[in-house]
């Protein structure tokens, strides 16, 4: 009895690690912003398009696979739950830049050259990414 409340623990307490259970967030990019060891969702032909303009245009300072860097936030946060930044905010914020409000690490500036065709299939990325990891 005590050793299967023990392992029932210890399970919760693994599982809890992982965000599977309970009022544990499902995905946090913790509170510096970085989100260790992101998966890559199963890829798809529109979804390489995807991660490809991500990579050229938003990973230097979003990190590979959104997991985030010394210079921008990860996606793979409740922050970013397409309910709190929809995709307008995706849109917007190449174009307009962001002034710093979640985080440490300033203001992000505007991505130069970047297309709203580009944009959305960089949305895509982040949305599978985003699921793939957890937040929603
Ligand atoms: C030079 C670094 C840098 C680059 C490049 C960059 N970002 Fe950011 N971005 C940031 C930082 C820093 C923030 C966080 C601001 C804050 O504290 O809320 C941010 C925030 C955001 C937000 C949240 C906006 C909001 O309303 O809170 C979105 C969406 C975003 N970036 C999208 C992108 C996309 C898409 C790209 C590529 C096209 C990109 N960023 C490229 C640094 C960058």
């Amino acid at each position: 009895m005590k050793i299967k409340a023990a392992k029932a623990i210890l399970l919760g307490a693994v599982l809890g690690a992982f965000g599977l259970v309970g009022d544990i967030p499902p995905a946090s990019g913790g509170p510096n912003g970085i989100y260790k060891n992101p998966v890559e969702p199963e890829m798809t032909p529109k979804l390489n398009l995807g991660k490809l303009n991500y990579g050229f245009y938003c990973a230097a300072c979003h990190g590979q696979t959104a997991g985030g860097s010394d210079k921008g936030p990860t996606f793979i946060s409740r922050v970013y739950h397409p309910g709190h930044h929809g995709d307008q905010s995706f849109l917007a914020a190449p174009r307009r830049g962001v002034r710093a409000h979640h985080w440490p690490f300033g203001d992000m500036p505007p991505v130069p050259g970047v297309t709203d065709k580009q944009i959305s299939l960089i949305i895509g990325y982040v949305r599978a990414v985003q699921k793939a990891n957890g937040v929603f």
